[in-house]
């Protein structure tokens, strides 16, 4: 449903959560943000309330045809998850505050622990297609933040701190849990350009030379409205293909959903992991 923009975004929060509260998404623990290709997880939940965004008040639809646009509710290995099968990208609109307005009911949900997911580039010439990254920091390229604007006090610090946003503790945890099931489990840096267009090989080598690790277009803009309310972070990028200029190759938006589709499976048992940290 289209957001009444003359209402302030505390009352459009408001009006959101209280329509999801009506339906039954009531105090989410966890809540697990899907990216391209990787939005059949959310079938993992058994007896779930689906609703759709256009149902939702507030909530933009989500338009990449991969993505299915649903907020999925239930409990999934003894947790109350909350998932969003679909995002909104910065790209699809120019507005960082659409983009980030998602993350933004998950927090006003009561959402403690958020698992943000992605498809990206990868950069690093030592991982591979397939290869599944713990995000560890990122950079944002897009030239944007979703903080831009009035602070609103009660949601968080006019200058939130960014050192420790994807959780050390939690990370650790996890790549000794995937370890421990024989999952290769990178780690590294996550670089956000803003998209439609993929990144040109020169602004890959741009990316590589300033410590990033993989490129996508999305993931920056929740982890930055994640943070600022003090929620725990763990981001998981799944490489759907290499970065624009390493194979002497185009990219296609087709490779990426392809791969998504092939690394479900060690995809699905990383985000597990991550549930039952
Ligand atoms: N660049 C940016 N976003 C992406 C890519 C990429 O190469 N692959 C999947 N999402």
């Amino acid at each position: 449903m289209t957001a009444d923009t003359n209402s302030t975004l505390t009352e459009r929060l408001k009006e959101t959560v209280s329509f999801l509260n009506g339906k039954g998404v009531k105090d989410p623990e966890i809540g697990i943000i899907l990216g391209s290709g990787l939005n059949d997880f959310a079938d993992n939940i058994a007896d779930p309330v689906v609703l759709s965004y256009d149902d939702i008040p507030n909530m933009q639809s989500g338009k990449v045809s991969d993505h299915r646009g649903q907020l999925v509710f239930g409990i999934y290995k003894g947790k109350r998850v909350v998932m969003l099968a679909g995002r909104f990208h910065y790209y699809e609109s120019g507005d960082m505050q659409k983009a980030a307005y998602p993350a933004r009911v998950l927090v006003a949900l009561g959402v403690k622990r958020f698992i943000i997911t992605n498809a990206a580039g990868c950069i690093n010439k030592t991982w591979k297609v397939g290869s599944l990254m713990l995000i560890k920091d990122h950079i944002n390229l897009s030239g944007n933040n979703p903080l831009i604007g009035d602070n609103i006090q009660e949601f968080g610090p006019r200058f939130p701190d960014m050192t420790y946003t994807y959780n050390r503790e939690l990370r650790s945890r996890l790549k000794e849990a995937a370890a421990e099931e024989g999952i290769d489990l990178c780690e590294g840096v996550y670089a956000m350009f803003s998209g439609p267009s993929f990144e040109t090989p020169a602004e890959i080598i741009f990316a590589r030379t300033i410590g990033a690790d993989a490129a996508g277009m999305s993931t920056v803009p929740e982890a930055i409205i994640a943070n600022h309310a003090g929620c725990e972070i763990i981001g998981i990028s799944l490489m759907t293909n290499m970065a624009a200029g390493i194979l002497d190759q185009p990219l296609s938006g087709a490779e990426v959903t392809e791969a998504g589709i092939k690394a479900r499976k060690a995809f699905g048992r990383v985000v597990d992991l991550a549930i039952e940290l």
